[in-house]
């Protein structure tokens, strides 16, 4: 199978090449290094460097490397940004999407992988969140992609293309040092850079109706998100999954702020106290996946602690 990974010199889509190429599937990543590095581009894998508005460069691409499918990761992430600039946000992550759909439907690409995330839900989350629960994004960022989610499906309907969106919770850790995530605003690097400056982690609100009063989130390391690539795409390349379905992508367990910095401090030897500041406006007491509807059709699991994610990324400074 020849694959094609767009944002694969990213953090997560450098980790989908790995996985793809290591169970035996030629990759080759679009990518025009706004936010990536074409260091984590693995040798042997095809790069050509290019924006996904190139909608001629895509064609040839499509064309030349014979691909059969796309795993389309490539996007802003940054959900501040998106606040700011939200045309931006809707033009990179649904214009872009609808291009490179465009160019995958004339080309008679056979499957489309859509990166999606869990900021899909919005407050709306129940716990755990089900595919089928409401989805309400309050930012931007969320909403770009639930009509990434939208278009991805609907192209791929009248396009005969198998299409699948996975939900990836809050991914964190390294598969390899030089993969970490460079440009995170997550709670796992910003707690490790605050320990490496020497300056206590900070708690937004210890006042939630949780165990510890703090925010519970999932976390899933980077490396179970991109097993998880190679069984969507497999199952979506055999005809295994009906087509347009979304997946979320996560462990299943909850996991505080407290609990993630203490076992933070622990792992680094620091001495450190976290500091308990006010809440942060827009912030869900708890979001996480419910797996079983991805375990089930992907027969796919996360398998990596949270000890192992922190240790990763702190490994890869
Ligand atoms: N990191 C997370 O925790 C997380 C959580 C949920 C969903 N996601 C989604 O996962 C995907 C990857 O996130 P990431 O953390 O790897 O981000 P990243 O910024 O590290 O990677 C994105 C990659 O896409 C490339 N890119 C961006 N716009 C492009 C364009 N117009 N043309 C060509 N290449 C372009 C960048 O250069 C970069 O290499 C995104 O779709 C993001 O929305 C990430």
């Amino acid at each position: 199978m020849s694959w094609l990974v767009t944002g694969g010199a990213g953090y997560i889509g450098a980790h989908v090449v790995r996985a793809l190429t290591a169970a035996g599937d030629d990759v080759v990543v679009v990518d025009d290094l706004s936010t990536g590095l074409a260091e984590r581009i693995p040798d042997g894998v095809a790069f050509e460097r290019m924006s996904l508005f190139d909608a001629a460069g895509i064609r040839r691409v499509l064309n030349d490397h014979d691909i059969d499918g796309v795993v389309h990761v490539a996007a802003k992430k940054q959900v501040a940004e998106s606040l700011r600039e939200p045309s931006r946000y809707f033009r990179e992550n649904v214009e872009a999407v609808r291009i490179l759909l465009d160019e995958c439907a004339e080309a008679g690409v056979g499957s489309f992988v859509f990166s999606s995330s869990a900021a899909v839900y919005g407050h709306a989350a129940a716990a755990p969140v089900r595919e089928d629960d409401s989805c309400a994004p309050t930012t931007p960022y969320g909403q770009t992609k639930l009509a990434g989610e939208w278009l991805v499906r609907a192209v791929g309907d009248v396009a005969g293309m198998r299409t699948l969106s996975l939900r990836y919770f809050n991914v964190a850790g390294a598969g390899e040092p030089a993969l970490a995530d460079q440009h995170a605003t997550n709670l796992v690097p910003l707690v490790l850079s605050a320990i490496r400056r020497g300056t206590p982690p900070r708690i937004f609100g210890a006042d939630y109706p949780t165990a510890d009063g703090t925010c519970v989130r999932d976390y899933v390391h980077v490396a179970d998100v991109a097993d998880a690539h190679v069984h969507a795409a497999h199952a979506l390349a055999h005809d295994e999954l009906a087509s347009g379905q979304v997946l979320n992508i996560g462990t299943g367990e909850g996991v505080s702020v407290r609990q993630i910095i203490t076992q933070a401090l622990a792992i680094t030897g620091s001495g450190l106290e976290p500091v308990v500041e006010a809440r942060r406006p827009g912030d869900s007491p708890v979001v996480v996946a419910d797996v079983g509807t991805a375990s089930r059709l992907l027969s796919w699991k996360a398998t990596k602690s949270v000890t192992d994610m922190i240790e990763s990324a702190w490994q890869a400074r």
